[in-house]
């Protein structure tokens, strides 16, 4: 499943014969749909987290930025670490092979303080790609989607 939210679940396990294995969402440092996260976990269904460095928007948010210097890391790494730490597959994406590498080095823990804190900031500005309707609340799992068609992707 993709963008599945708790109703599109609901529905799908009132009617299906088998439970969905992996819902991927849109989970970041700054998104964290925790209702959401909890039922998926209740359900047996694994939580993929795509967008996992909100797009690349977030490498400018300042309170992250000052975090990861604390704990020593690069903001893609903390938070690649925080959705691991939510209990998500994390999804990072780079053509870069360096920082593929160096985005794999998630060796140390965020603190449950830090990670509240995380959970709790609110980074949805997209920038430029605030376009895309995945990361303009239309297909993500903030529960915010309107009612009408599922929305599509682009390629
Ligand atoms: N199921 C869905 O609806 C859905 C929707 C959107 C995305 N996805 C999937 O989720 C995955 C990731 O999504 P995403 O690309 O939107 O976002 P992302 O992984 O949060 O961010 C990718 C951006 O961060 C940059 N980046 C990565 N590591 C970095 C580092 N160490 N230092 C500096 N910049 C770094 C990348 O640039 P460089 O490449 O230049 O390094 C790229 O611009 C993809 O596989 C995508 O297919 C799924």
């Amino acid at each position: 499943m993709s963008n599945f939210l708790r109703s599109d679940l609901e529905d799908l396990l009132e009617h299906a014969e088998a439970v969905p294995h992996v819902n991927q969402l849109l989970v970041h440092a700054g998104n964290t749909p925790r209702e959401l996260l909890d039922f998926c976990e209740a359900k047996g269904i694994r939580v993929q987290a795509y967008s996992p460095i909100a797009h690349g928007a977030i490498l400018e948010n300042p309170e992250v930025n000052a975090m990861a210097e604390r704990y020593g890391v690069s903001v893609p790494q903390l938070c690649i670490r925080c959705t691991l730490q939510l209990g998500t597959v994390s999804l990072p994406k780079t053509a870069n092979p360096e920082r593929m590498r160096a985005n794999a080095q998630v060796n140390f823990e965020i603190s449950a303080e830090d990670m509240a804190a995380l959970e709790g900031l609110e980074a949805r500005d997209y920038g430029e790609h605030s376009a895309f309707p995945v990361f303009s609340g239309k297909g993500g799992s903030g529960g915010r989607r309107p009612v009408g068609p599922r929305p599509t992707f682009a390629p």
